[in-house]
């Protein structure tokens, strides 16, 4: 069985691009290795705020390229994770970044692709066109990109240098602006749609999202369940550590992470909500009621994330 580990990346900001319409596009590099993880156009990353705050950031270049990129809208309230990101940073500063998420991405069914982002939802959708473009397609991707005003428009120039995609921008101050739930409509044979945006555009696209039978991809931070399998009781529990022999008792008030840190055991940790993998143990045996968001089913069979999940009765934990 072997360990699953995605560990944060040490990394360095190599560029800070400041927009006037208050986007901030940051540029890192790897400190401690040659090159980033591999990753596939849609991915985010999770970005390491300070101790207490880590948030997703879809990364935005082009995924073959040796830097990573990601795009932050000031959300004007200070201190917010946001703000603190896009106006505390310099080059050389240094920054710790998951390896790469992938929950939205090109569906390798598709023959057709369309596209709808609406204001920074463009960033996930800006990578997987430069996926796209090395896969040779016989009509143009559709693009509709929402914007209250053609200044908040980000990427412009390189979305207007793709030849492989027909790009419509729809500024909020255009009176012929279609409804984004009108260009998501009618499906065509073999087309998948993905979309990406504020919270009143991805409802009136979901209002249509039963039309594309399984061909329709989203991604929304805002909206990251709970994991609905988690039985959310906190009764205490044990952690059997076979390597060493001890055994944990995990409290109700505290996590497992917290515990094993209580006892003098040394275990890497990230986020501390269950989306970076960073802190994951291997599980021998045992029951254990799974609250992350970073392990897939089959990891779930024999891992867990301690700074989040729970366990009842006794977890033998391969440490
Ligand atoms: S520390 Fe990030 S998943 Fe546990």
């Amino acid at each position: 069985m072997s360990r699953i580990r995605r560990l944060l990346i040490k990394s360095r900001v190599v560029a800070v691009d400041r927009h006037d319409n208050g986007v901030t596009v940051l540029s890192f590099a790897p400190i401690h290795r040659t090159t980033y993880p591999a990753h596939r156009g849609g991915a985010h990353t999770l970005v390491r705020i300070d101790d207490h705050r880590v948030r997703p950031y879809s990364l935005c270049g082009d995924p073959s390229d040796t830097r990573w990129r990601i795009a932050v809208r000031a959300s004007g309230i200070d201190g917010s994770a946001s703000d603190h990101l896009a106006r505390s940073n310099r080059p050389g500063d240094h920054l710790f970044l998951s390896h790469p998420q992938e929950r939205f991405g090109l569906d390798p069914a598709a023959t057709r692709h369309r596209f709808i982002a609406g204001g920074i939802g463009i960033t996930p959708i800006l990578s997987m066109l430069y996926e796209l473009r090395e896969t040779p397609h016989s009509e143009p991707a559709r693009v509709h990109y929402f914007v209250r005003s053609r200044s908040e428009a980000v990427f412009v120039e390189e979305l207007s240098a793709f030849d492989h995609i027909d790009l419509r921008i729809y500024s909020g101050q255009d009176a012929d602006r279609p409804d984004a739930r009108t260009v998501a409509d009618s499906p065509r044979e073999g087309e998948h749609l993905y979309y990406c945006g504020p919270p009143r555009m991805m409802a009136r696209i979901n209002q249509v999202h039963d039309l594309w039978a399984g061909r329709a991809h989203t991604e929304s931070f805002a909206a990251m369940p709970a994991n609905p399998t988690s039985v959310t009781t906190n009764d205490a529990f044990d952690l059997r550590l076979l390597k060493s022999g001890r055994t944990i008792r995990v409290r109700a008030r505290e996590t497992p992470l917290q515990a094993l840190v209580r006892a003098g055991i040394q275990v890497d940790y990230g986020c501390g909500v269950g989306l970076c993998g960073t802190c994951v143990l291997d599980v021998g045996a045992g029951v254990v009621d799974h609250r992350d968001h970073c392990l897939t089913d089959a990891e779930r069979a024999s891992a867990m994330a301690p700074c989040i999940s729970r366990g009842s009765g006794t977890l033998d934990i391969l440490l």
